[in-house]
C-alpha cells in the first residue's frame, strides 16, 4: 500500500484523521520509504524512540472533581511574552524532503496558532523569509565550528526578528542510525540549505590522530563558548538536549536562560534515560521558576499535562507536526497543534485544573 511514489500532500484534511496517530498513517502515504525511515528512525535499536512515548505512557494520573474552573485557560508565559498554549515546534531540519513548502508552511501554521517555531539551522528556507513581525520564531543554532561563523547566525536571526536562541548541544557527531543506513538514506544532491553547508570541515589531523577526537572535537562548542554567546547577543539563549543535573547546573552558572530536557527525539544516543525522568531530576535542582522545556514522545494532551505536572513549562513536538506537514502542509501543522491543545485544554478541565499553575505533581499517581 505504501509504495515508492508518494502520494501529493492533500489541500483538505480527511475527517478519518483525529489523532496524532492517525496523521502518522496518513503521511506515510505521502513521502518515500527513505525519507520515512528518515523521520522515524532513531539511534541503533531505536529504544529511546520507543521510551520517549511509552515514558508518558508508565505515569499514571489523578484527577480531582468539583473545583472550581469557570476561570480557567491554557495561558502561560515565557521570556516575557504570553502564550494561549504551551505547544512549541522544535527544530527539524530539512523540511523540504516533506513538503514544498516546507519550513514557510510550519511556520505559518505556528504564528496562526500562537506556537513557538523553533527554526534549525539546517532549513531550507532562509531565515530572512520568515514574517520580519512574527513574534513566534525562535532560531536553533548548530555550532559552526568557531566563534565568528556562529555569532554571524546570531546576528542575522536578531535582525530577522527571532525572539530566542537556541542551541543544540546534544549532537556534535550524528548518531548512528541503522534504519537510514541499511534504506541509504541521503539529502538530494540538489538542496539548498541556505544557512550552512551539511557538513563541516575540520582541521587536518595526522595519521596518529582520531579523526573524530582531534578533528570534528576540535570544532565542536565548549561551556565557555556558550558564555561568549551569551555575552554576545541581547536574545535569551537556551540550550536543547539537556539531561544531565549537572549539566542543567552548569547551564544556570552560565547564565543560560533556559533548557529542554531532550534526548534528541532517540536520534543521537540510544537507552538514554527517558527525557520526563531527566526533567524531574533536573526541576528538583533548578529555580522553580528557571525555565525547562521538555521534548520528546509528547503524542496526547495527557502527556502534556504529564510533562507539566513533572516540571515542565512548555513542550516541544517533532514527529508530530512534520506527520502534518505532510499530509497537508501549513493546514495540516495547524491541526496538528489544535488538536493537542484541544486534548490537553480537555484533559486539564478533566484533571480539575483550571489553569497551567494548577498542575503539579498531586496529580500523578506516586506508587
Ligand atoms: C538532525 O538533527 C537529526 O536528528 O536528523
Amino acid at each position: 500500500m505504501h509504495d515508492q511514489i508518494p502520494t501529493p500532500a492533500l489541500n483538505t484534511i480527511p475527517s478519518y484523521i483525529q489523532t496524532i496517530f492517525d496523521y502518522q498513517q496518513q503521511a506515510q502515504n505521502h513521502v518515500s520509504k527513505d525519507i520515512w525511515g528518515y523521520l522515524n528512525g532513531g539511534a541503533m535499536h531505536e529504544i529511546s524512540v520507543q521510551n520517549n512515548c511509552q515514558q508518558f505512557q508508565n505515569i499514571q494520573l489523578i484527577p480531582r472533581h468539583l473545583n472550581d474552573l469557570t476561570q480557567g485557560n491554557t495561558h502561560f508565559q515565557l521570556f516575557g511574552m504570553e502564550y494561549p498554549h504551551p505547544i512549541f515546534l522544535a527544530p527539524i531540519g530539512h523540511q523540504a524532503l516533506f513538503h514544498p513548502q516546507a519550513e514557510a508552511a510550519s511556520a505559518l501554521a505556528a504564528e496562526l496558532m500562537q506556537s513557538n517555531f523553533v527554526l534549525s539551522t539546517f532549513t531550507n528556507t532562509h531565515m530572512a523569509q520568515l514574517k520580519l513581525e512574527n513574534p513566534y520564531k525562535w532560531f536553533q543554532l548548530y555550532w559552526q565550528g568557531c566563534r565568528e561563523k556562529s555569532l554571524t547566525l546570531i546576528k542575522q536571526a536578531e535582525q530577522s526578528g527571532y525572539r530566542a536562541i537556541v542551541i543544540t548541544v546534544d549532537a556534535p557527531h550524528v548518531g548512528i542510525r541503522d534504519r537510514e543506513r541499511k534504506l541509504f538514506f541521503q539529502l538530494p544532491e540538489e538542496m539548498q540549505h541556505p544557512h550552512t553547508p551539511t557538513h563541516l570541515s575540520f582541521p587536518d589531523v595526522s595519521p596518529s590522530e582520531s579523526q573524530l577526537f582531534q578533528g570534528l572535537m576540535q570544532i565542536a562548542p565548549k561551556w565557555a563558548d556558550i558564555a561568549w554567546v551569551i555575552a554576545n547577543t541581547h536574545l535569551p539563549v537556551i540550550l536543547k538536549g539537556i539531561l544531565h543535573p549537572a549539566d542543567a547546573q552548569k547551564a544556570l552558572d552560565h547564565g543560560v536562560s533556559g533548557i529542554i530536557v531532550s534526548n534528541h527525539g532517540g536520534r543521537i544516543v540510544d537507552t538514554t534515560i527517558p527525557p520526563l525522568v531527566a526533567l524531574q531530576k533536573i526541576r528538583a535542582i533548578v529555580p522553580p521558576d528557571y525555565p525547562v522545556l521538555l521534548d520528546g514522545g509528547i503524542r496526547r494532551g495527557t502527556d502534556i499535562f504529564k510533562a507539566i505536572a513533572l516540571g515542565a513549562n512548555a513542550v516541544l513536538i517533532g514527529r508530530p507536526y512534520i506527520y502534518g506537514l505532510a499530509t497537508a502542509g501549513a493546514l495540516g501543522v495547524a491541526h496538528v497543534i489544535r488538536m493537542l491543545k484541544e486534548e490537553f485544554e480537555i484533559t486539564m478541565a478533566l484533571m480539575g485544573t483550571a489553569t497551567i499553575k494548577d498542575i503539579n505533581q498531586d496529580y500523578i499517581y506516586q506508587p
